[in-house]
Parts: C-alpha cells; structure tokens; sequence
C-alpha cells in the first residue's frame, strides 16, 4: 500500500522506523504529473533499495520567470496510482513552506559551478542552482541510501552526481535510461503541451540524434554534424536552442578523438521546449 505523507515530522519517523530494521531506502525526486519513465525510476530504486519514497514536488526556485511554473501539470491523484503500481512505499508530498521554511526569497542556494554553467544552464539562468537546491533538501528530508534521477535529463544528472560528490552526501546516485514513445518521443510531462499538429513532428528530434550519432561514427567533423541536425530541425519548425556532440563528462570532444559521446539537443516547437540526448 501506497503511503501519502505530507508533513516532515512524519517522514523522518517512518524513515527512521526503516532504519532501525536495516532497510535501505531508495527516492524518487519528481515534480509529478508521472509517466512510464518516472515508473521505471522506482523500479530502478527498487533493486538497490528496500523501500522507496518518490517525491512529487513542482519546485519553483527552478522554473525562470517565463516558464510554465504555474501551467505545469498537476495530477497527483494519477500519480498516486500510478506509483502505487509501480511499487513505491512512501509518496512525500511536502508544502512550499516545509521547503523553504524561510520563503523562496530566503532560501539558502546550492550553486555547483562548472558543469551548471553551460547547455541548459545558458538557456535557463539559475535553472539547475533550483535544482540543487531542492534536491539538496529532499536528500536531507528523506535521507535515502539511492536515488534515482532520469538520464532524458542528462545534464541534470552530471549536476547532481558533481554535487553529492562535493558535499559528500552519503547517497549513491543511480541514472535510469530514457523511456521513449512508440514513434521515438522521449517521454516528458511536457510533451502534453504538444498540439495535435506538433506531437508527431516532435519525434524529430530522435532522428536528429540517431543523424549525429551516425555521422560522428562516420569520422563527419563534430561542427558539421551539429550544424546539420540544427538545419534539420529548423526546417521542421523547431526553435533550436542546442544541438551538440559532447563528452560524457560535457567536455568538447577533440574531432576524431575516440570513446563514448553523448548527442544533446534542446528545442522548441511552437510553446514547447523539449529536450534529448543519446549516448553511443
Ligand atoms: O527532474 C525533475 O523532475 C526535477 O528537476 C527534480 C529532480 C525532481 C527536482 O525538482
């Protein structure tokens, strides 16, 4: 049975009560409206964890001030559903003020510099110091042994991973791949915004990866494959924000250098910023 918790007092009880049985406990960090991707994080947990607790939580401090913080879709009763099917133990439903007991404004900001700097952190300013600064509290709410973080997020993930390595959080940090549509569509809760005309045109973006990954493994110069995928997207009536050829670590590769890359794309169709990548 799916247990919903809403205040902070409960929460450390029921986590300490697991502790005290030796169970390891595993979370689920989302802003709700779930789909099948954030199903399978639970699953991942599930196998490095006893218990698990999934977060729903719509954080403002990372939303910019023209993004869709107040139209972001809120469905918990769906989501509790879903989660109980999935196999989550805990639900934690915490109040903007149980977050941020001293308001947003007041609110104690994590910054991990570097990495959150560059890709979305050019195009969203302050995004991710939101990110960190939730996740940074939901760590020390919950105090989980793993945590699940979906990789469609890529760059997130290197966040997280720098910041729990450099304030020594106790907490393995696990990525769980993509979840696609049948047509390739990365599954998002932002892909509802989708008009009927934009939701097929939005699997393009898959096939605008699939394009670099086969054209760096063709020897193709790194600028010439995102330049291309960038014009293949523009001519399917996207916004491109980036569309990029990188290290696993972000880093710029050196053309023709060898090992694993990672293809990122960020774009817009019509109201909808959608993002994805593919590692190869
Ligand atoms: O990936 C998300 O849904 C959010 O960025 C997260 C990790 C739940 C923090 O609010």
């Amino acid at each position: 049975m799916l247990e919903t918790i809403t205040e902070l007092s409960a929460l450390r009880a029921r986590v300490r009560q697991w502790k005290r049985e030796g169970l390891r406990v595993g979370l689920v960090p989302t802003m709700g409206n779930l789909h099948a991707g954030h199903y399978s994080l639970v699953m991942l947990a599930r196998q490095y964890a006893d218990r698990v607790v999934s977060s729903v939580f719509v954080n403002p401090t990372q939303f910019g001030p023209n993004e869709d913080f107040t139209r972001y879709p809120r469905t918990v009763e769906a989501d509790k559903s879903g989660l109980e099917g999935a196999g989550c133990d805990v639900l934690w439903l915490p109040t903007v003020e149980s977050m941020y007991p001293f308001g947003v404004e007041l609110a104690s900001n994590v910054h991990v510099p570097g990495v959150s700097g560059i890709l979305e952190g050019e195009h969203r300013p302050g995004h991710f110091d939101g990110v960190c600064t939730v996740v940074s509290r939901l760590f020390n709410q919950v105090q989980p042994d793993v945590a699940a973080f979906g990789k469609k997020d890529y760059q997130q993930l290197a966040v997280v991973r720098q910041m729990v390595t450099d304030l020594a959080f106790p907490i393995e940090v696990l990525g769980g791949s993509i979840v696609r549509e049948a047509d390739g569509l990365a599954m998002s809760s932002r892909n509802q915004y989708l008009g009927a005309e934009e939701r097929p045109r939005a699997a393009e973006i898959r096939k605008a990866l699939l394009d670099m990954r086969e054209g760096i493994e063709a020897g193709r110069p790194r600028v010439e494959v995102e330049a291309t995928a960038a014009k293949r997207l523009n001519d399917a009536g996207f916004v491109v924000d980036y569309t990029v050829v990188r290290r696993l670590d972000l880093g710029l590769p050196v053309d023709g250098e060898r090992g694993a890359k990672v293809a990122l794309i960020a774009a817009k169709l019509g109201r909808t910023r959608l993002i994805d990548n593919m590692e190869f």
